[in-house]
């Protein structure tokens, strides 16, 4: 049976990700891997998790194996507004959808807001899933530069004028930034809403590491400085809590909102009601709180480990970014190596990290490249970037020579 001619238009442009094959790879015991972005195994409270599952079946077994509405468990889209008021979002339950991962919230926005060849503006580097998200819809991409402080608002500004249209979307990934690991200061938060309201484009916030401070000052999300209902804006429990249990939320505007339960109510229908209550019932004691207090704290070693490795073994000609938290950090090679060429060399020295050009929309960054810190231990976050030192050292020779 041929498959390719049946595809939609649409499905023709979906092509497998490259990055997943290299997770693949990564997966294999001996390779140290700095390549997903996956929370660290020790950090599930799994003691806890079968102690409130245990609770929900024996009290509310009848709701919680049942369809849920669309919006959401309403307890838990609550405590979702109320989780966000410390970031200065005000938003009520009516503004909060509790989705399956925030990934699915990307997809359902994209599918509401793009038509095809509607322009989104994207971070130069930006996060892979949100890109797909958004490739899947057809839209085309303009890519606007970061420096220390986030998306430079003075490029984006230049960007919006030399084009015939406003953008539709601009997607940011503003604290902690998946893959650079750079945080928007507030001006620049607050610029951009300014611009969103004078060319009339809509932003979305993608906010998934905006708990997982290690160091320096909180911030006030995006959707903060937004008093017209432009900035759509999604959080995670996929990272302080489980990614396995796929629960994520969406605030938007009433209006939206409305769109958006439509919109998902073709997708799945629901989101798994079972988890939902699991994870209610988990805030509801407290646990959460403690449980974010502890995974920070080995996190920040973890980042410091990562950050003493690199200074220790990495060349002269290396650079990298410092984040104040999230899982991951950036890496500059000299110009002239190739990240994607040397994945080769160094998935032979059993260590591996995701090439830097997969996050860019033009292919640029070769010489670049995102480690995660969150997910190999100590010894082995020592050992790998040792190992990767000594490969850039051996690019670097073979140069010279
Ligand atoms: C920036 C960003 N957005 C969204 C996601 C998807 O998260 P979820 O597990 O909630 O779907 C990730 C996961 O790594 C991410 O880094």
């Amino acid at each position: 049976m041929e498959w390719e001619s049946r595809y939609s238009e649409r499905a023709r442009g979906m092509k497998a990700s490259e990055i997943r094959e290299l997770l693949r790879l990564t997966q294999q015991p001996d390779i140290i891997s700095f390549a997903g972005g996956l929370p660290s195994p020790e950090s599930f409270p799994t003691v806890d998790i079968a102690e409130v599952t245990t609770h929900i079946m024996l009290t509310a077994a009848e709701e919680a194996l049942q369809y849920g509405t669309t919006e959401g468990y309403n307890r838990l889209r609550e405590y979702c507004a109320y989780w966000s008021k410390k970031e200065g979002i005000e938003a009520t339950m009516d503004n909060v959808v509790i989705t399956s991962g925030s990934q699915q919230g990307l997809d359902i926005v994209s599918k509401i807001l793009l038509d095809p060849n509607d322009v989104v503006i994207v971070e130069a580097p930006s996060y892979l899933g949100g890109l797909g998200a958004i490739r899947a819809y057809q839209a085309s991409f303009t890519a606007v530069k970061m420096d220390d402080e986030g998306l430079m608002m003075d490029q984006l500004e230049d960007t919006i004028k030399k084009m015939n249209h406003p953008p539709k979307l601009v997607y940011t990934v503003p604290t902690f930034q998946n893959p650079a690991g750079v945080t928007m200061i507030e001006k620049r938060r607050k610029k951009l809403v300014d611009l969103a309201h004078d060319y009339d484009f809509v932003i979305m916030e993608d906010n998934p590491y905006g708990d997982l401070r290690y160091s320096g000052d909180p911030v006030k999300a995006i959707k903060a400085f937004d008093d017209e209902g432009r900035v759509i804006y999604t959080s995670t429990f996929s990272k302080i809590f489980s990614p396995g249990m796929r629960l994520a939320w969406i605030i938007g505007h009433e209006t939206f909102i409305r769109k958006f339960v439509i919109a998902k109510q073709s997708t799945d229908l629901c989101t798994n009601s079972f988890v939902q209550r699991i994870l209610y019932e988990y805030c509801r004691r407290d646990l959460i709180e403690n449980h974010i207090n502890k995974i920070r704290e080995i996190y920040r070693e973890k980042r410091d480990v990562m950050l003493e490795s690199l200074e220790e073994y990495f060349p002269e000609g290396c650079s990298w970014t410092r984040p104040d938290g999230g899982l991951f950090l950036w890496a500059r090679v000299p110009e002239y190596i190739d990240t994607k060429v040397m994945i080769g060399e160094a998935i032979k020295e059993r260590v591996a990290y995701v090439h830097g050009a997969a996050f860019f929309v033009d292919g640029s960054g070769t010489n670049t490249m995102r480690l995660c810190f969150s997910y190999a231990s100590n010894e082995k976050i020592r050992e790998g970037i040792k190992r990767l030192g000594r490969v850039i050292e051996k690019e670097i020779k073979a140069h010279k020579a």
